[in-house]
């Protein structure tokens, strides 16, 4: 079904590896249409309640937007190209199930602006981060100069695009890109003990946390006014009386999503 995705579901966590090792996992035309593929699935697929997106192999997450499909872009091939990437990235940003990534190693280019468009990430020790498209004579095109700078702050960021320089797992930590730095043997069982944690919490209070938490950064909308509308309306839900309720009881919440 995917031609470049290994995917696993097993306790409600989708697995999505992104299969390209010999290219370093780069991004090509068909990742971004099977990544565009597996969140419809994620998102009607009643069985998934999060998700982990991570690379093949030892090396790389993921090595960046594929460098082999820029030559023959003309302007306007290119703003549809960054377009088209930054619509898929925005859908990850604001799926209402939780999405994180497990960075394997480098996370560069468009792999960083893969991971930052996570709703949060981990790092094994031999990850590396970096916007090198300065390099290239370009600039990061599926959101990397805003996200990198909501994430990082300005001068980390702005340091990062413009030097084009990579940072290692222990200084994404510090940084705020990176909540965890793991062996890499433990990455996948770090990411998945964090989702089996989320997994047991109310659907529709994460979506809602998801939706204000995003909001801060919409210029379009007022955050705390957000904030705000989500939280009345989880009043309306059943799961807040069922949580509510279990609390008080002193028993295991049953939350059904609705
Ligand atoms: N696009 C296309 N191919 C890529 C790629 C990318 N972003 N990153 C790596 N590859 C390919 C290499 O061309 C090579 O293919 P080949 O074996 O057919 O020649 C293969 O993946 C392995 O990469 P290689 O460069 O040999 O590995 P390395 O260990 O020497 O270096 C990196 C690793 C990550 C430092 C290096 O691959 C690199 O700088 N990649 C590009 C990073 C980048 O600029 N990303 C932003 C793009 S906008």
């Amino acid at each position: 079904m995917y031609s470049t995705l290994l995917i696993q579901i097993e306790n409600n966590i989708c697995t999505i590896t992104i299969n390209r090792p010999d290219k370093l996992n780069a991004l090509n035309k068909d990742v971004f249409t099977d990544i565009n593929n597996v969140l419809h699935e994620i998102e009607n697929n009643a069985e998934i309640k999060s998700a982990i997106i991570t690379g093949a192999g030892p090396k790389a997450f993921v090595a960046g937007a594929d460098i082999s499909e820029f030559g023959k872009l003309n302007k306007e091939q290119a703003i549809a190209m960054s377009k088209k990437g930054q619509d898929i990235f925005l859908r990850i940003e604001n799926s209402p199930k939780p999405i994180i990534a497990a960075v394997n190693g480098f996370a560069l280019g468009g792999g960083c602006e893969l991971a930052m468009a996570c709703h949060f990430r981990i790092a094994a020790e031999n990850a590396k981060f970096g916007q090198p498209e300065v390099n290239l004579g370009l600039i990061p095109g599926y959101g990397g100069t805003q996200r990198l700078t909501q994430i990082v702050g300005k001068g980390r960021s702005i340091e990062l695009l413009i030097s084009g320089n990579m940072i290692d797992a222990n200084t994404a930590l510090q940084y705020g890109l990176v909540n965890y730095v793991v062996h890499p043997e433990e990455l996948l069982t770090k990411a998945r003990s964090i989702l089996e944690v989320i997994n047991s919490k109310a659907p529709l209070a994460i979506a809602a946390c998801i939706k204000a938490a995003n909001a801060v950064f919409d210029k379009s909308e007022n955050g705390f006014g957000t904030e705000v509308k989500e939280f009345g309306e989880s009043f309306d839900t059943a799961d807040m009386k069922e949580g509510t309720a279990a609390f008080l009881e002193k028993r295991k919440p049953n939350f059904t999503g609705k």
